[in-house]
């Protein structure tokens, strides 16, 4: 079984990421056999803090890393706060950018995506969140864009994308970093 992990920087409730994030569980669920999808939530894990880091974090930062550890590929959903992703989702990738020389990123396929009510999908919070991830030794998938703009017009009732062409690039980001981490899962002897 594949097993990809979904996280929204976002923790408001109606957030239009976390709904990206049920969009793709959804998707995923109905288009991609023998694929699964776990949720992590930044809101869970404290400030980042080394000391706290030294005596073995919290119970929450060892499952997020844990969960990380054992997923194929990691796909982030994040707005823009003044042009970049917002404190929590750093937070929690500090949190799994350790410890120094055994991070869960290191090497990890995460790809990247936003979405916000306006016209840009908060796209022009992707490229400091990849740089980020990029530090932490991430291979952050190399695709166009994906951002899902006029979120608040997009979204239903149910509070998940529904439109055709949301759900084509989702698809194809989706498709895109199986494919990466296909390539990047080291090889097995015969
Ligand atoms: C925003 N918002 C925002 N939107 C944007 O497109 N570019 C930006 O630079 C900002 N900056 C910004 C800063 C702060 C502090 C807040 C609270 C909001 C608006 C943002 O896109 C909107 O609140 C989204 O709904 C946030 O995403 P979620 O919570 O719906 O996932």
């Amino acid at each position: 079984m594949t097993e990809i992990v979904l996280m929204s920087g976002s923790i408001r409730d109606g957030s239009y990421n976390s709904a990206v994030v049920a969009t793709l569980r959804r998707l995923v669920a109905e288009r991609f056999d023998g694929v699964r999808t776990t949720v992590v939530r930044p809101a869970e894990l404290p400030f980042y803090e080394e000391d706290m880091d030294a005596a073995n974090g919290s119970e929450a930062v060892l499952r997020m890393r844990n969960r990380v550890a054992a997923a194929d590929a990691l796909v982030i959903c994040t707005p823009s706060y003044n042009g970049a992703a917002p404190g929590v989702l750093k937070n929690a990738l500090d949190w799994l950018s350790r410890p120094y020389g055994e991070s869960c990123l290191d090497g990890r396929t995460v790809a990247v995506t936003s979405a916000s009510p306006g016209p840009r999908g908060a796209v022009d919070a992707q490229p400091g969140l990849v740089e980020v991830l990029g530090h932490a030794g991430a291979l952050v998938v190399e695709h166009p864009p994906v951002a899902v703009a006029n979120a608040g017009e997009l979204l239903t009732p149910e509070g998940v994308f529904e439109d055709p062409d949301t759900l084509a690039a989702l698809e194809g980001l989706v498709r895109a970093a199986l494919a990466a981490a296909r390539q990047d899962a080291p090889s097995v002897a015969a």
